[in-house]
């Protein structure tokens, strides 16, 4: 396994991949890794010749009273993961190597950025996309792997791919979750004892409100209002939003008349975490 610091180098193995005819997949992660990427590591295995996994922790995407200088790292471990994984190259580039100057030139995002995490984190998705457009030129992976964990991203990310044209295919992945149904983060490592036991709110409501849809409950009100009523049960759960939406436009909807998209964010003290849910027997 190559572990490159450098555009230069990695590009150079890059070229010589492509030589082969060998395809390539992309895994961008911030690192702390967890069951969570791994998963992705092991499908892009499945699907693509070599597997590149990015590790960068991007400024752009944090707002500013937002955990960039605490975020969790874990190097040594990662590194570790991704030999275990069978990754053939990791791509840790500095701060200095990927973005050397102030940023002038950005990937904006209309429309689908608006709601959910986008209007809780003015200005995310902007940085996320203009991060991973960057990671897709200089790596240009046949295929890319996302999260559905992170739902918004995957259909800004998959609409970028479209409207800029891009050359490859973005691959989605499912959510993987601790044995008592927690989604897997790298952010639930802030938790405290009591605030890891009460996450568990959040997967077991959206199951239960996953219930209402199968007895026909339609009334997106109606399903809103039980999952706030049920994750507001613990008390320290702090809900920063609960929405229903189009899963192909991200739109807020009020009747369920086509797959959707139940989105949660809630906060634990300052740990903001996030969940869903898709609904597609409509
Ligand atoms: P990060 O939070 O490190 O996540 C990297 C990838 O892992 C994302 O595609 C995310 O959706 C996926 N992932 C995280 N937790 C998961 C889980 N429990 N199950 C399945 N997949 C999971 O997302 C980012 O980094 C950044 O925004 C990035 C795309 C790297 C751009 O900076």
């Amino acid at each position: 396994m190559e572990v490159i610091l450098k555009i230069k180098e990695t590009k150079k193995i890059i070229d010589e991949w492509k030589k082969q005819g060998l395809s390539i997949g992309l895994v961008p992660t911030m690192g702390c890794l967890h069951q969570g990427h791994l998963s992705l590591i092991e499908k892009a295995k499945n699907e693509c010749d070599k597997v590149i996994v990015s590790i960068f922790v991007n400024p752009l995407q944090f707002g500013p009273n937002e955990d960039f200088s605490r975020y969790p790292r874990s190097l040594e471990k990662d590194l570790e993961c991704c030999r275990n994984f069978g990754a053939d190259l990791i791509f840790i580039p500095s701060l200095k190597e990927l973005l050397p100057d102030e940023n002038l030139v950005y990937v904006e995002v209309d429309l689908l950025g608006d709601n959910l995490c986008g209007s809780s984190r003015p200005g995310h998705f902007k940085g996320v996309c203009t991060i991973v457009a960057k990671l897709f030129n200089i790596l240009t992976p046949d295929k890319a792997f996302f999260g559905e964990k992170d739902a918004q991203q995957l259909a800004i990310i998959t609409r970028m791919v479209k409207d800029l044209n891009f050359n490859l295919e973005i691959i989605p992945c499912p959510i993987i979750r601790e044995a008592d149904g927690l989604a897997m983060s790298s952010r639930n490592v802030y938790l405290k004892k009591d605030e890891r036991l009460a996450a568990t709110i959040i997967s077991k409501s959206l199951q239960e409100a996953r219930k209402l849809l199968e007895n026909g409950e339609r009334d997106s009100l109606k399903i809103k209002s039980f999952l706030r009523e049920s994750i507001k049960t613990k008390q320290i759960a702090d809900i920063d939003y609960i929405e229903i939406v189009d899963l192909a436009t991200l739109q807020f909807l009020d009747i369920i008349d086509r797959p959707v998209l139940i989105a949660v964010a809630v906060y634990f003290s300052k740990t903001r975490l996030i969940d869903n849910i898709t609904y597609k027997e409509v």
